[in-house]
């Protein structure tokens, strides 16, 4: 009998590849999603959809019947003018209400995935998963304390369960990166501040295969991985790469940071009650001034994980993606 997955966020990003790994592993895929949601992409490869919303505990009941291991990959994430309490809502409450149906459907593993973001600033780079929590913004600190959440069920209540914490996700489907390579490849990009930070991803892919591994290993119980890729380099190498690929050259000109900062906290401070998503927000501003490397030996080590794509190949086949897309002009 194939085991069956239930996955949460099935009709986002990573969630759509992760379905596909599980397909491709033999495994009877079971999504959640919402009404309104755009399921198309997994009817196509065969995963079978439950309709509900997993903020909502009524709607949850009697889902999981017959599951074996449940993969929590949805979150609020990309919007940023929303209220404060709509992260908790989702990335805590809906964490628990997931957590409690899972016990109660006796299901075999919870997988549950956070963020390196809980860890923020990387001090002393790369860091391992024993780093200390660091969030610096809404989204980290509740993405930390649903991550504690899982922790405690996993530790203290008898789920057995593991975290993984993705590094900067990119591929093809991500819109995220899809500013810098357009500005790469128009040549428009300008560094904010040095370039010389420390930036990590994970190619999509190998992301998932590391995912879907923490729900089958022993090893992985009760315990985080966090997952990327084999590389990391500075923002100055990232974009560099970018530019050979395109064939671009990298303005010299660089702006300082402090202004570009203080700008997203006044966007976010008049967008959010607007509810209108402010054009520059300090966690994108982050992105150009905090180290993020980290030490990804304790997945291989435990899980066999193995990234496979070098940062170069997945950045060449994310491009040719978005140009496939006509998204580059
Ligand atoms: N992207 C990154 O670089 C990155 C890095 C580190 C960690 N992560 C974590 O990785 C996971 C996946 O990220 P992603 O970039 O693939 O996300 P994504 O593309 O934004 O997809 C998010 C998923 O969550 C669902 N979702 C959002 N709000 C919801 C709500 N209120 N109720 C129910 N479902 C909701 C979405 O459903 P709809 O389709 O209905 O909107 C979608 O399926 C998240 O847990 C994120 O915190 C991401």
């Amino acid at each position: 009998m194939a085991r069956v997955a239930f996955v949460t966020g099935g009709t986002g990003f990573t969630g759509r590849y992760l379905c596909k790994n599980l397909k491709n592993r033999g495994y009877r895929v079971r999504a959640i999603a919402r009404p309104q949601s755009d399921k198309s992409g997994l009817e196509k490869i065969g995963v079978e959809i439950v309709e509900g919303d997993f903020t909502n505990r009524d709607s949850l009941r009697g889902k999981m019947a017959g599951v074996d291991v449940v993969y929590h990959i949805a979150a609020t994430y990309r919007q940023e003018g929303i209220p404060k309490r709509e992260f908790w809502r989702v990335n805590v409450e809906g964490t628990r209400n997931l957590l409690d149906e899972a016990l109660r459907s006796n299901v075999d593993r919870f997988v549950h995935c956070s963020t390196v973001g809980v860890q923020g600033e990387i001090k002393n780079p790369p860091a391992t998963e024993d780093a200390p929590y660091g969030p610096g913004d809404w989204y980290q600190q509740s993405k930390l304390d649903g991550e504690r959440l899982a922790l405690d069920y996993f530790k203290n209540k008898g789920l057995k369960g593991t975290v993984v914490r993705p590094v900067g996700i990119y591929g093809p489907g991500d819109t995220r990166f899809l500013k810098i390579f357009r500005y790469v490849k128009n040549g428009k990009f300008k560094m904010i501040g040095s370039g010389d930070v420390l930036y990590h991803l994970t190619f999509v892919e190998d992301l998932v295969e590391g995912i879907a591994l923490a729900g089958e290993k022993d090893a992985a119980i009760g315990r985080i991985y966090t997952i990327g890729g084999n590389e990391y380099v500075t923002l100055n190498e990232y974009v560099q790469l970018l530019a050979d690929i395109f064939g671009t050259e990298i303005s010299k000109i660089k702006i300082p940071v402090w202004p570009v900062w203080t700008a997203g906290l006044l966007f976010e401070i008049v967008c959010r009650p607007l509810r209108i998503e402010p054009p520059i927000f300090r966690r994108r501003v982050d992105f150009f001034s905090k180290d993020r490397a980290f030490d990804i030996s304790k997945a291989k080590h435990d899980l066999g994980y193995q990234p496979k794509v070098p940062l170069k190949e997945g950045l060449k086949i994310t491009a040719d993606w978005y140009r496939e897309q006509g998204l580059l002009d």
